[in-house]
């Protein structure tokens, strides 16, 4: 068990409103929030999930899981991260689920993002920001990422929920996190550039392996 992992996961739980449809995102943090969720014996009237394997998991506990376009928008969206800056711009997509990650925290009136204290960071760049693309568009779409000054590497044996192909784009200087996350969007194949940026996150949570948490709003 990471400590860290749950402390964060936890102390999302206050956030949750009894009765309601709660967007739930992907990933080691999201499982620990689930588990959690599960002991809480919070009643949702269910939940959209980022992923298969994130609905697999609610439907083991009991919870409905829900189509967004029959939900509307959602109060709340909690979900992991692979990087925060102070901004709260993250860096998302390591397990693969960025499109419909970034499909439910643009749905959803707040986003809690939940880490341990590893993914904060003064710069985004260090951990390789995932693209997700139509599978015809690899090559293209990786000769255009290399323009944009990074090197893109090709995750291997991977295939989304939606059928694409991930790009792992290494060494790209994150000055200016929207403008980035504008450009690769614009590419043509791309589907999903795993930069949330023009909608970061609105609170992070941070667990400590000591069992502390910490919540930060985005630096003005
Ligand atoms: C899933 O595609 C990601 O965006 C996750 O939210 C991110 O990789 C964090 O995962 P962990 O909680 O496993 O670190």
């Amino acid at each position: 068990m990471n400590t860290a992992k749950v402390a964060a996961a936890k102390a999302a739980l206050s956030h949750i409103e009894e009765g309601s449809i709660l967007g739930v995102g992907t990933g080691s943090t999201v499982n620990c929030f689930i588990d959690a969720l599960a002991e809480s014996g919070i009643r949702l009237s269910g939940a959209v999930a980022s992923s298969v394997a994130t609905a697999e998991r609610l439907t083991a506990i009991g919870v409905d899981v829900l189509d967004l376009n029959t939900t509307g928008t959602l109060d709340l969206y909690v979900d992991g991260a692979d990087e925060s800056n102070p901004m709260l711009e993250l860096i998302k997509g390591g397990g693969a689920a960025l499109t419909r990650e970034k499909i439910i925290a643009g749905a959803s009136k707040r986003f809690v993002c939940i880490a341990d204290d590893s993914k904060q960071v003064d710069v985004l760049g260090a951990f390789p920001v995932p693209v997700e693309v139509i599978p015809m568009a690899r090559s293209f779409a990786a000769r255009e990422l290399l323009k944009l000054g990074c090197d893109p590497e090709y995750r291997e044996g991977v295939i989304t929920d939606n059928g694409n192909i991930i790009l792992d784009c290494h060494g790209f200087h994150i000055s200016d996190p929207k403008g980035l996350e504008q450009s690769a969007n614009a590419i043509p194949g791309i589907v999903t550039v795993g930069l949330f940026a023009l909608r970061p996150a609105d609170e992070l949570i941070v667990g400590y392996a000591d069992g502390r948490t910490e919540t930060h709003l985005p630096r003005a």
